[in-house]
């Protein structure tokens, strides 16, 4: 679209060496951890077996990486962060062959033009070391012999003081220090007995510090942590022949359900990324795992490096190669395979306990609004379908609804099985309308939950396997190699009153499509319970109230219980709602007559904390009863009819 401004060309000149410098810094150098990367890379290729790197501000303000290679000569020394200075490439056709992570003489000219570089090094023929300090590719000054360990200390100072605007765009230095450490821990995993890291913030503890003797595992278990450490199954594979390639690793097993998803991918050595593998992996996965859950995978791949680019991207975090959709197709193969070999675990089939039972169904299928029967139902014929093999299903396309999985209709017999407090913190829910309840009685109420609590005995539960239950009060978890007994009720109880102060005045409700009148629930309640049976241990005092009693009170409460509880009552003195304290779970309405005496009788309405516990454990213990098939009592099956059709 010509303008009349510009209808005379302007002329053509040639860009000034430190302008190209800078723009082609820009490319290469996106961000701290890209110099981390290529400095790190240049300490392999000086063969150091210690690579210890300081940061400070997330890298912007300093970054330090001191190894124990060979060092750089005195004399090559002043052209080091010249452009296109290497050691490592002499011809083109030397990239054909390249085993080292540089080749373009590059990353240090282009990381002098955006900050000050220091460099102090040593190789094992000088009698001591030498410093330089460098800008805009050039040495300030001749080098200074100083005394110096064999190796390179490279000092990356003030990142960006050129580049505003880059600066500027970047995340906070915690987000910066995150993405250094992220890389730091993908190669000293992939250097696993052959070079040890550290990383640490300046004057602070190490973040990171990896012992040369440590075999890949071992420093998974160090970096990721025992639980993916332990599910993990080996991969290998050689094809020398055909696609001329070979691939070593771990990946997870079908125990390990973990939120992020950890896909390390080094080709030849070099840490890249390959979006199209990686979501091809992951959906693999999605198969076997529950929903949201994502596996550990380190896949470690050599390819013929005649038959790979590496000379693709500025930051050399992308390769090109022959075969690119075979070999991905042949790799998500071998990690299926692996997969579905370590799926000899023991498992029986039982019935679980109602609440575990809950949690389970709402993993597997979180929506709200649904009966449990509707879900057995769409969980079983899933299973159904499940039993097609795996070999028949292509990696690009994976079928979620093929999931053949029915973990609420297990038993789990192998130790390294989810843990207990997986589902229960899977179970929670993030709600954008959230109120932040910030009532000082609610806090002290949290508060006095954390100081009671025994570490020892969270330690177990969160630690604990559910095996089963043992009748309809009891459960039985595994504990290491211990078999214990607990108080199944008495745990849900405790459960429902922490979910209830967690989640206070911030309920979803249960509404009922006929509400119920207080007055009738009440005489329920007075004819079946007190009169036929001692006082219930949720009824405190010997007293009786009488229906007339319990709804007046409830009347002059009905705004708090509505507003704080989801309690809703009518003006026609009806119970309209009951608020939703675990996402999916439905109460036994057969306690509700019990329910809403206790609520009016049990309740200290006069003290706010006093009252906001005592409702807290009323409804604690309302929900915490078992399930229908578990109580004898017609009368009260007759209102869970009542209240559910
Ligand atoms: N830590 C180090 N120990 C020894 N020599 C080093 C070190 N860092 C850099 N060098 C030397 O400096 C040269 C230039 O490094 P630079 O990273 O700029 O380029 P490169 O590694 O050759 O290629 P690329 O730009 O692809 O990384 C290297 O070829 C190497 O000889
Ligand atoms: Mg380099």
């Amino acid at each position: 679209m010509a303008t009349i401004a510009t209808s005379y060309p302007k002329s053509i000149r040639r860009l000034d060496e430190s302008v190209v410098s800078r723009i082609n810094a820009g490319e290469v150098i996106h961000r701290p951890v890209n110099v981390v990367k290529e400095l790190i890379e240049n300490s392999l290729d000086a063969n150091s077996t210690t690579v210890e790197i300081t940061v400070k501000d997330g890298g912007m303000k300093s970054i330090v990486i001191q190894d124990n290679g060979c060092g750089i000569r005195k004399e090559d020394l002043e052209i080091v962060c010249e452009r296109f200075t290497t050691s490592k490439l002499r011809e083109f056709d030397d990239l054909l062959e390249i085993q080292t992570y540089g080749f373009r003489g590059e990353a240090l000219a282009a990381i002098s033009h955006i900050s000050f570089v220091t460099i102090v090094t040593k190789t094992s023929e000088q009698m001591c070391g030498y410093k330089l300090q460098f800008t805009d590719g050039k040495p300030k000054g001749k080098a200074v012999p100083m005394a110096a360990n064999n190796g390179t200390v490279i000092t990356v100072d003030n990142l960006f003081h050129n580049l505003s605007q880059r600066k500027n765009a970047l995340n906070s230095y915690s987000h910066e220090y995150n993405l250094i450490l992220d890389v730091i821990t993908k190669y000293a995993i992939n250097n696993s007995n052959k070079s040890s890291f550290s990383l640490k913030k300046f004057g602070e503890n190490y973040d990171l510090n990896t012992n040369i003797e440590n075999t890949i595992i071992e420093n998974i278990r160090g970096l990721y942590g025992p639980n993916i450490a332990n599910n993990l199954v080996e991969l290998s594979f050689e094809d020398l022949n055909g696609l001329k390639f070979s691939m070593s690793g771990f990946s997870s097993n079908q125990t390990l359900h973990q939120k992020n998803f950890v896909f390390i991918l080094f080709i030849n050595n070099r840490l890249v990324e390959c979006p199209a593998l990686k979501k091809a992996v992951d959906l693999v996965y999605s198969n076997y795992l529950l929903k949201s859950c994502h596996p550990f995978v380190y896949l470690n791949v050599k390819i013929d490096s005649k038959n790979i680019d590496v000379n693709v991207h500025p930051t050399k975090n992308e390769v090109h190669f022959l075969h690119e959709q075979e070999i991905c197709e042949k790799v998500v193969q071998i990690v299926e395979s692996k997969l579905t070999d370590g799926r000899e675990t023991r498992r029986l089939n039982t019935e679980s306990s109602p609440l575990i039972n809950t949690v389970f169904n709402q993993i597997s299928n979180p929506s709200i609004g649904e009966s449990p029967n509707q879900k057995s139902s769409q969980s079983s014929s899933t299973s159904k379908e499940g039993n097609q093999t795996n070999s028949d299903r292509s990696y690009k396309a994976p079928n979620k609804e093929t999931t053949p999985r029915r973990p609420d209709k297990q038993i789990r017999t192998d130790s390294k099985d989810r843990k207990i407090y997986e589902y229960l913190l899977n179970a929670k829910k993030v709600d954008k309308n959230r109120r932040d309840m910030n009532l000082t009685s609610v806090s002290a109420l949290r508060r006095t939950v954390a100081e009671e609590s025994d570490n020892r005995l969270q330690d177990i539960i969160c630690k604990s396997t559910y095996v089963g239950c043992a009748d309809e009060t009891f459960v039985l978890f595994q504990f290491e190699t211990q078999l214990l007994l607990v108080n199944g009720y008495n745990l849900n109880v405790e459960l429902f009153y922490q979910l209830f102060l967690v989640d206070f005045s911030n309920f979803q409700r249960i509404k009922f499509s006929k509400p119920l009148l207080i007055a009738d629930l009440v005489n329920v309640y007075l004819e079946e319970d007190v009169g036929k049976t001692q006082p219930s241990a949720d009824c405190q005092s010997s007293q009786t109230l009488s229906a007339t009693e319990i709804e007046t009170i409830l009347m002059s409460k009905s705004e708090m219980l509505s507003d704080y509880f989801s309690i809703d009552i009518s003006s026609e003195k009806e119970l309209k709602s009951l608020p939703i304290i675990l996402d999916g779970f439905v109460p036994n309405y057969a306690f509700l007559p019990q329910l809403v005496y206790s609520l009016a009788k049990d309740v200290n309405w006069n003290q706010e904390k006093e009252c906001f516990e005592s409702i807290g454990k009323v409804l604690a213990n309302f929900y915490a009863k078992p399930p229908n098939k578990f109580t004898n009592n017609l009368e009260h099956q007759k209102w869970a009819k009542t209240v559910e059709t």
